[in-house]
């Protein structure tokens, strides 16, 4: 039986014949009810269909924390000091540093408030008992379109969640995807037109920076990095912006080790990238694609931001003081089971085949950067 969203994609292509994948994704992921993110089920937990570093262990927030009170500090300890964070999800990472900054003693702890921006209206209900039972102010993010605060935005894992115009090239030319209803009624990729003048933008920066697209190469491009980031221009008054997620750089991401693209399912912690994963289990099956960090940071500096700079996350983590916490933790008394537990999270922090080679992106308004932020404070040997 079609789910939801696959009978509204369905719905969508008789009346406007093939659409982009871009469209597809979108409501595949965000379908009012029966998108991936918008019905009941939560996702990035143990029990659900990945992990995230927000989810695997509470020492991620608590190292954020401390980038957030550096950040505080440098901008002169403005109240309220607004923690923006885009995929919120239950709010479990905003706990998390909450937390941290109590349990360092932190005055920010006091002067924090939290806009969370969240898709899913489970997870939002959630999110406002968390922050009730923390005594965690909320305030409304759209209301800082109008009045822009002082803070730090954070996007983990939110930016890989938008939707991708999926290209092919052929004959020296790029191709779209498009999704179609084929003879046997399954869905199926026809190639057309570039559906946004956007796309051929990127594209023409790529050619800028001399990044040269092979022929049958198969690329994602997401657009939809141009409004967020001028969204977070317009509502941070001063501060910092933290995005943190699985990408690379353009031309590691559309150079010859990835010609095939990096369009990705997760199903019940399976990943499955096989050509036809993103047709299967509509609406209950994630769809997500690498960060192209050199497009975001240009994003972001469009949007009027200075770009701090880029490093991996667990260079960031370990500029945080993960070392640190990680004694404290292992420290404070908790039995086997917590200890391993915790060092676990650690060993995926900061492992570069998983959390750890995450990109963290930072940009920000007003900050200091000398001496270098905690973030980029850390190098691993051999990084220079
Ligand atoms: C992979 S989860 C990450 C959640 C959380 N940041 C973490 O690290 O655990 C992505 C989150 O972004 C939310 N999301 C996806 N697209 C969104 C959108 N367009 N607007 C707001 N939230 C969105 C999803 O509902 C989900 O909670």
């Amino acid at each position: 039986m079609a789910t939801r969203a696959e009978e509204a994609i369905r719905a969508e292509i008789a009346r406007r014949g093939p659409i982009p994948f871009a469209d597809y994704m979108a409501l595949a992921l965000g379908h009012p009810g029966g998108g991936y993110y918008t019905a009941a089920p939560a996702r990035p937990t143990r029990t659900g269909d990945f992990l995230t570093a927000a989810e695997l262990h509470p020492i991620f927030g608590a190292a954020l924390a401390r980038q957030a009170l550096e950040a505080w500090e440098r901008l002169g300890r403005p109240e309220p000091f607004v923690l923006l964070e885009y995929g919120a999800g239950a709010g479990t990472l905003a706990m998390a540093l909450l937390a941290g900054l109590r349990e360092e003693g932190s005055p920010l702890a006091a002067a924090l408030t939290y806009a969370p921006v969240e898709l899913n209206e489970h997870r939002l209900a959630e999110l406002r008992e968390h922050a009730a039972a923390a005594g965690l102010r909320l305030v409304d993010p759209a209301g800082l379109d109008a009045v822009p605060a002082a803070g730090m935005v954070v996007a983990s894992e939110y930016l890989d969640a938008l939707p991708v115009h999926v290209l092919e090239m052929h004959q020296g030319r790029p191709r779209e995807v498009h999704v179609a209803i084929g003879c046997d009624g399954a869905f199926e990729e026809v190639l057309g037109e570039l559906s946004d003048a956007g796309i051929e933008e990127r594209l023409a920066a790529l050619r800028a920076a001399g990044i040269d697209l092979a022929e049958g190469q198969r690329l994602e491009v997401c657009l939809a990095v141009e409004p967020w980031a001028r969204e977070v221009g317009r509502r941070l008054a001063a501060g910092l912006v933290l995005a943190l997620d699985y990408g690379a750089p353009a031309a590691a991401l559309y150079g010859p080790r990835r010609r095939a693209g990096t369009l990705m399912t997760y199903r019940r912690h399976v990943a499955d990238g096989g050509a036809d994963a993103p047709y299967r289990d509509v609406g209950e099956r994630d769809i997500t694609a690498h960060v192209d960090t050199t497009a975001l940071a240009a994003a972001l500096a469009a949007a009027g931001l200075d770009v701090l700079g880029e490093t991996s996350q667990a260079e960031l983590l370990v500029g945080c003081g993960l070392e640190d916490l990680f004694r404290q933790g292992i420290g404070a008394g908790g039995g086997a089971a917590e200890a391993l537990e915790l060092r676990g999270a650690v060993l995926r922090l900061l492992d570069p085949r998983h959390l750890g080679g995450f990109r963290a992106v930072l940009a920000g308004r007003g900050i200091t950067v000398e001496p270098p932020l905690r973030s980029f404070a850390y190098r691993m040997p051999g990084r220079g």
